[in-house]
């Protein structure tokens, strides 16, 4: 029983250190698509051919059920997965809808930050227009965050400079929430924690993820045991370097969990 996890790159380990967490009794497979990352700065056209290539990829080394840990990748190609392939398939989204929510009673804004692609999709539209009746929410694509994050970029001070530089004309005492909606973001959590007025919460989707995960497994009567925790590593340029810096970056995510008790 192995669980398939796919992303562009690094960010899709924020998630999976979150199932090794709550799943600890599961094998993995782990793929990133080093050839192309990042997606997010793509024509949409080109990221949808790399998706489907991928995951065939993933298919033929064997996989029980996917989770796409990507945003941009769901937001582009999720339906035609679940159309292709008869297992269990788990996309992400940015978590507005829990933000909004927890939001309510502060009477204060919504901030997402997201890759370019994630934030042009009809699948974002269609989410604000469902949970955000009030338009308190607003987006902010960030180009260059996913690159930094692949090169390993975590400077404290050219990170700061970079996020102030982008939060410039924003009223910080305006918002509530802070929704990270690509998985790369979640290795800044601690840095925009020190960088943010401490009334601004930090929010991901991977643990609603996961939640989703567990209860699809049970769903398909694969829910319990069925592994020891292995993980496999596969990238697409097959680059026994970029295996390393997997497994460093999950390690240091696993590290920041300690700390801030999330991912
Ligand atoms: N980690 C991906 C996401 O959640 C995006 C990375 C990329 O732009 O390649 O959106």
């Amino acid at each position: 029983m192995r669980i398939g996890f796919f992303d562009s790159g690094i960010g899709g380990l924020t998630v999976l250190a979150e199932s090794l967490r709550r799943l600890p009794a599961k094998d993995y497979l782990y793929m990133a698509d080093t050839l192309h990352v990042p997606y997010g700065t793509k024509p949409k056209e080109d990221v949808r051919d790399y998706i489907l290539e991928t995951v065939g990829k993933m298919n033929e080394a064997g996989m029980d059920a996917l989770v796409v840990a990507c945003n941009t990748a769901t937001s582009i190609a999720i339906q035609e997965l679940r159309d292709m392939y008869s297992f269990p398939i788990i996309g992400m989204e940015p978590a507005v809808k829990p933000a909004v929510e927890m939001n309510r009673a502060t009477g204060r804004r919504v901030l997402v930050f997201a890759t370019p692609l994630t934030l042009q999709q009809p699948k974002y539209y269609a989410l604000l227009s469902r949970v955000d009746e009030e338009g308190i929410v607003d987006s902010l694509p960030l180009p260059e965050l996913v690159g930094y994050c692949e090169r390993l970029q975590f400077d404290e001070a050219f990170m700061k400079a970079y996020f102030l530089t982008k939060l410039a004309g924003y009223d910080l005492d305006s918002y509530g929430i802070l929704v990270l909606g690509c998985t790369h973001y979640p290795y800044y959590t601690d840095i925009l924690r020190e960088l943010l007025p401490p009334h601004i919460q930090i929010v991901n989707g991977n643990a609603g993820t996961v939640k989703r995960l567990a209860a699809q497994l049970n769903r398909f009567g694969i829910g319990e045991g069925g592994g020891s925790g292995d993980i496999r590593f596969l990238c697409s340029g097959d680059d026994p370097a970029y295996v390393d810096k997997m497994k460093t970056a999950l390690a240091f995510i696993q590290e920041s969990h300690m700390k801030q008790g999330t991912y």
